[in-house]
């Protein structure tokens, strides 16, 4: 049983204590933060960023370090989820990259206010926020490599990873708004391949694929690769380039080869 006098200590020894513990801990953790948060690369462009995602409201709907509403997804790791070219395709033309699905209202920004957001998830990305969000990513659309696998990603060209397997399966994975493109090669050639990727309402009137802001080189880039989308492509490591005619000899097993 302690005395008076001793309680007394007690109380004021241990509130000292706790107390600076707790001022110890707070200016350590403010010394950390310019660290974890990389002030140094919060340029004008992040900071334009930032106000229109406070001024737009767009955590009604969205969380990012985990904090906002839960009816649409998390963005704290978008810009390494999904990417930039995906990012300014949906905030250009939210329902055209979510045909049917849940609304994102088109807020009809800039392109230079859509650079300034991108901006701002490129820097949401590298904030070190102590092991948030969790790992693994539960939605792995754009990083594919499932258990079971074979598909190899490494020779895409980057905006087909990034935008085309949003709705796109090739080599059995990517998303099912659109057809699987494995063998689209076979179908259509590289004219009909530009005229498509430049504005595939001209081609098919009430298509649901919406026109992506490519540029030249992206095109050109997925034009050479949607053309070697055949058969000997799809079919695993073999090269992608068509086999060379075999000069026409008459044999049994002509056209009936197993
Ligand atoms: C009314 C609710 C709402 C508001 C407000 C809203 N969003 Fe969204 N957003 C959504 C929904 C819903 C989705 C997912 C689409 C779906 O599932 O159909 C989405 C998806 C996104 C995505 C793609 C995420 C992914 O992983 O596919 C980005 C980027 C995005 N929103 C950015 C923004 C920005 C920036 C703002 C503010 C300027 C904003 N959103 C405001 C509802 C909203
Ligand atoms: C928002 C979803 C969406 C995105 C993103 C998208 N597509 Fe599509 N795509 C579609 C849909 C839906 C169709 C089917 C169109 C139709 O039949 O009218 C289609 C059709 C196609 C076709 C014709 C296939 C066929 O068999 O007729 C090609 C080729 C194609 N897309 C390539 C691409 C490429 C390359 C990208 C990336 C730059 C891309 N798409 C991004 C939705 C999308």
């Amino acid at each position: 049983m302690l005395s008076k006098s001793g309680a007394k200590a007690f109380f004021i020894g241990g509130t000292f204590l706790c107390s600076a513990a707790f001022v110890g801990l707070t200016v350590d953790t403010f010394a950390k933060i310019p660290g974890q948060t990389h002030a140094d690369r919060i340029t004008p462009a992040v900071a334009r960023g930032k106000n229109l995602w406070d001024s737009s409201n767009c955590m009604g709907c969205h969380t990012l370090f985990g904090e906002g509403a839960y009816y649409a997804p998390e963005l704290t790791r978008v810009y390494t989820r999904r990417g930039p070219d995906f990012i300014r395709a949906m905030i250009r033309d939210p329902q055209a990259m979510y045909p049917g699905e849940r609304n994102m209202q088109n807020y009809h920004f800039s392109e230079d206010q859509i650079s300034d957001l991108v901006a701002f998830f490129e820097w949401a990305g590298t904030v070190d926020l102590n092991g948030f969000p969790a790992t693994p990513h539960l939605t792995p659309i754009a990083a594919p490599g499932a258990v079971g696998s074979v598909a190899r990603t490494d020779d895409r060209p980057q905006v087909f990873n990034q935008l085309c397997v949003a709705c796109h399966a090739l080599g059995g994975q990517g998303g099912n708004v659109g057809p699987a493109l494995d063998r689209v090669g076979e179908r259509f050639d590289a004219a009909y391949f530009e005229r498509w990727l430049r504005d595939p309402q001209s081609v098919r009137a009430n298509t649901r694929m919406p026109r992506l802001p490519l540029s030249e080189g992206q095109i050109h880039e997925l034009v050479a690769f949607l053309s070697l989308r055949r058969a000997a492509a799809a079919a695993g490591n073999m090269p992608a380039e068509p086999v060379p005619a075999q000069p026409a000899a008459p044999s049994p097993t002509e056209g009936g080869a197993p």
